[in-house]
């Protein structure tokens, strides 16, 4: 167990950064890019964006640091010309394309909250989400307005839709606007006084109850993001790095934007989906330096066979890391033994901001385990019930674990400076998430006597499915709105490439019988409504679900019921815990 943390060291690393001139506070745009242009790498090249059609050698769109800020700042102005204020939220629907960072960036300049969303989803994740964080204005693209939005749109609260893909406003589809007219009528805005406690990013992540939690976010998290890229990644000015998270999840903005730029790195994005042979081709001819991706990226690569990677140096690479979910030991021999690329784990979250376990760059490896605490975070385990739920005392204190190899619940001591401020309009599930003076991450894990994490399970239902965490109540309240559908119970079974993928049981109302055509028209609906991302892989017809005493579908039990696990003790759980 290491000491508890004095609060100068979350001081030490806010000195890192440069702030903004005359002591007005720090903003995430001036941090990652304002400071390298006054510093005089104002020509270096920032992102490098290789479009869907680019072959993985080509020189792609360049954004120099100079570039970016021009872009972000004309982009800040615009929406300033719309009459969006500080504070109002800009969301993001759209692929891996320049325009999408350059408005995130713009609109953190504008000291405006933003929310990107995956652009997978479909419309109902969509509608619930701009909802919930009171959309002022979307940013999407014209075929996802025509695919998702425009159906919604009197659903959605935005005053303003913007298409990236549009320039000239007469192009643009009624009750949109062009972004190219916008920008080029706009006027530069210069960074404001931004207090570190302003919202910056917002979240949303999943629970096992209810709807989406939108964590929230603010300036002062560039700290923590930065001094983790240096520390955790060893990245530095001139490296070329790739993130290939999507900037919807938060590995794609805290790392797949902001830690990079911070540090004045080069950042490589494709806009393309996984395809193994050009992931390598990539690597190669672009000479990636540090590489950040995810389990299921690295079982979709061993599937392909490692052959494919034949003919490419990846000599280059000096460190590649992973997240999201568990990291196997088999996972990091092969990367090792076959590509010559060893992973090194990380562990975080949406609310976490940052990476807070994990095994740093000059870290040595211990296959299957996650690393150690890093910089001044404080980590520890607390005992938890069956039912996954922490173990409090009379006077309201939890129990560390203080045994090597007994499992609890990870639990870290907040502060930090990319911790999240609160659950967007729900006090109440920010309170839940603390308890005895620890932030409760929900995760089981155990830690060896040298201290090294070792990642058990969730102690909840949520579903990790290809990396994304997925609430089964989002799931089970679609297909329950399915006109056939009275009852429906969802949950994660195992799968070689995914980690996860979503199955689902539903009660058909009484009379119908469960023939293709119900059951294929269940599976539209859920796929329509929810995305490709989100849908169930499988739905299959039962007589009942299984409900607790206070009529919560037990979704473990299901689980158990598929895969043959023996079922006596989970017939007891109180399933589907709120998180
Ligand atoms: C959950 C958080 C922020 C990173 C992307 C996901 C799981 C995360 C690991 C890891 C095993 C991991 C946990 C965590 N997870 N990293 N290294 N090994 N599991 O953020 O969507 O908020 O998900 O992802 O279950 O609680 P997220």
């Amino acid at each position: 167990m290491s000491a508890p943390v004095a609060a100068t060291t979350w001081d030490e690393l806010r000195q890192r950064l440069v702030g903004l001139p005359d002591g007005a506070g720090v903003n995430v745009a001036f941090e990652t890019i304002d400071r390298h242009v006054v510093a005089g790498h104002g020509d270096d090249v920032a992102i490098r964006f290789l479009a869907k059609d680019d072959p993985p050698d080509a020189p792609g769109e360049a954004y120099t640091y100079a570039r970016l800020m021009a872009e972000s700042a004309r982009f800040a102005g615009a929406l300033r010309s719309l009459g969006v204020g500080p504070g109002e939220t800009v969301f993001l629907l759209a692929g891996r394309v320049p325009r999408l960072y350059v408005a995130l960036l713009g609109a953190l300049r504008g000291r405006h909250v933003a929310c990107p969303l995956f652009s997978a989803f479909g419309p109902e994740p969509i509608v619930q989400r701009m909802v919930l964080g009171d959309a002022a204005v979307l940013l999407t693209t014209s075929a996802l307005w025509r695919r998702k939005v425009a159906a919604i749109r009197a659903d959605v609260p935005a005053r303003h839709v913007v298409l990236l893909d549009v320039d000239d406003q007469a192009d643009a589809p009624e009750g949109t606007i062009a972004y190219g007219d916008l920008v080029d009528g706009a006027t530069e805005l210069a960074i404001e006084p931004t207090p570190p406690e302003t919202p910056s990013l917002l979240h949303f992540t999943s629970g096992t109850t209810g709807t989406p939690k939108g964590a929230q976010h603010v300036h002062d998290s560039v700290a923590m993001q930065r001094a983790t890229t240096e520390e955790v990644f060893g990245l530095r000015r001139g490296d070329v790095y790739w993130c290939t998270a999507d900037p919807g999840w938060v590995t794609g903005t805290s790392y797949g934007v902001i830690g990079p730029l911070s540090v004045g790195a080069t950042m490589l994005v494709d806009e393309a989906e996984l395809d193994p042979t050009r992931w390598y081709s990539i690597l190669d001819a672009q000479s990636v330096d540090v590489w950040y991706t995810a389990p299921t990226a690295i079982r979709m690569l061993m599937r392909a066979g490692a052959e494919l990677a034949a003919g490419h140096d990846l000599t280059r690479i000096r460190a590649a890391f992973s997240v999201g979910e568990p990291l196997s030991a088999e996972a990091v021999v092969w990367g090792r033994d076959e590509l010559g690329v060893t992973f090194r784990d990380t562990w975080w979250q949406t609310e976490t901001g940052a990476i807070m376990i994990a095994t740093p760059h000059d870290a040595e490896v211990t296959p299957g385990s996650m690393g150690r605490p890093v910089l001044g975070i404080e980590a520890t385990l607390l005992a938890t019930d069956d039912h996954g739920e922490i173990v409090l005392d009379g006077d309201g204190h939890a129990t560390e674990i203080a045994d090597p190899d007994r499992i609890g619940m990870i639990a870290l001591r907040p502060g930090w400076p990319s911790m999240f401020r609160t659950y967007l309009n729900n006090p109440d599930r920010y309170a839940k998430a603390f308890a005895d003076g620890w932030y409760l991450a929900g995760d089981l894990a155990r830690r060896d006597a040298e201290g090294r994490f070792w990642f058990v399970g969730r102690a909840d239902d949520v579903i990790k499915t290809a990396g994304h965490l997925i609430g089964p109540f989002e799931v089970e309240s679609v297909l329950n709105e399915h006109p056939d559908v009275t009852g429906s119970g969802v949950y994660g079974v195992p799968d070689p490439v995914a980690g996860d993928v979503i199955h689902a049981r539903v009660v058909l109302r009484r009379g119908v019988a469960p023939t293709d055509e119900v059951m294929t028209s269940i599976m539209a609906h859920a796929r329509r409504r929810l995305g490709a991302a989100v849908a169930p892989r499988e739905i299959l017809a039962v007589d009942q679900l299984p409900i607790t005493r206070s009529g919560k579908v037990m979704r473990r039990l299901l689980r158990a019921r598929e895969l043959g696990l023996p079922e006596g003790d989970l017939s007891t759980l109180e399933g589907g815990s709120s998180s």
